[in-house]
């Protein structure tokens, strides 16, 4: 079934601010901040899980120019979303739709919990990453899973976010397909499988997702056990 029959079209948040800043922004620093968005339908699909656990408050660990987070209040209206985002340049451009808007590194922010989480993560290389060895055996030594150094940034981001669900929350987050067969891939589904709470992958081949990037996508369903 094609997707854009599974969800009607006011839940579908528009894309002009992503638009306004693919149009301007310099590829380098998008490259640089893993800055590729999530398609609308998609977006409105991942909120749609996160709404089965009738999320009072939700979190977007990194919002870019807010087309998760527009999802998730188009979805769950009488919901609080905190949204999180590094790039000043990004969130100039963003339209966050209401939500509340925290100019912070998600990875060193605080642990609070959350019913909900929509997230499109930075896809950036081990060997790109800087300075980054304390804070990836922080944010394992809190999850019990020991993040190896060849992990790619997003892994940190799910590991993070998934422990800020509640028990029972639910988080939809947009990765690359990559992460069933990469060096880091078993430590990793070992976590998914348990304190992660994943019930379901959706795999997508890379021309349905990222007109602009190459590579595959998958979009991980979790219920915190
Ligand atoms: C893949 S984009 C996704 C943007 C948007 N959520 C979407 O789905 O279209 C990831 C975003 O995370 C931001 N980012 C990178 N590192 C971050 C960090 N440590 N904390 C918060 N945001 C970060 C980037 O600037 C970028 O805008």
């Amino acid at each position: 079934m094609a997707l854009d029959t599974l969800i009607p079209n006011a839940l579908i948040p528009d894309a002009r601010a992503e638009a306004e800043y693919a149009a301007h922004a310099p590829s380098d620093h998008r490259k640089a901040w893993g800055q590729f968005f999530t398609p609308p339908r998609l977006a409105a699909l991942m909120a749609d899980w996160v709404a089965g656990a009738r999320p009072g408050l939700i979190l977007d660990p990194a919002m870019g120019a807010g087309v998760l987070t527009r999802a998730a209040l188009a979805r769950c209206p009488d919901a609080r979303v905190v949204a999180y985002e590094r790039d000043r340049a990004i969130l100039s451009a963003a339209d966050a739709g209401g939500a509340e808007v925290r100019h912070q590194d998600f990875l060193r922010a605080g642990w609070e919990e959350y019913d909900g989480a929509v997230m499109n993560p930075p896809y950036i290389r081990h060997r790109a990453l800087r300075d980054h060895g304390d804070m990836r055996a922080a944010i394992g030594a809190r999850a019990g899973y020991a993040i190896p150094k060849s992990a790619n940034l997003y892994v940190d981001f799910v590991v993070k976010a998934a422990c800020q669900l509640r028990r029972g929350g639910r988080g939809a987050f947009l990765i690359p397909g990559e992460w069933m067969g990469a060096n880091f891939a078993r430590g990793f589904k070992q976590f998914l499988l348990g304190p992660g709470g994943l019930q379901q992958v959706v795999l997508f081949s890379q021309r349905h997702v990222f007109p602009d990037a190459l590579t595959t996508a998958s979009i991980l369903l979790v219920e915190r056990p």
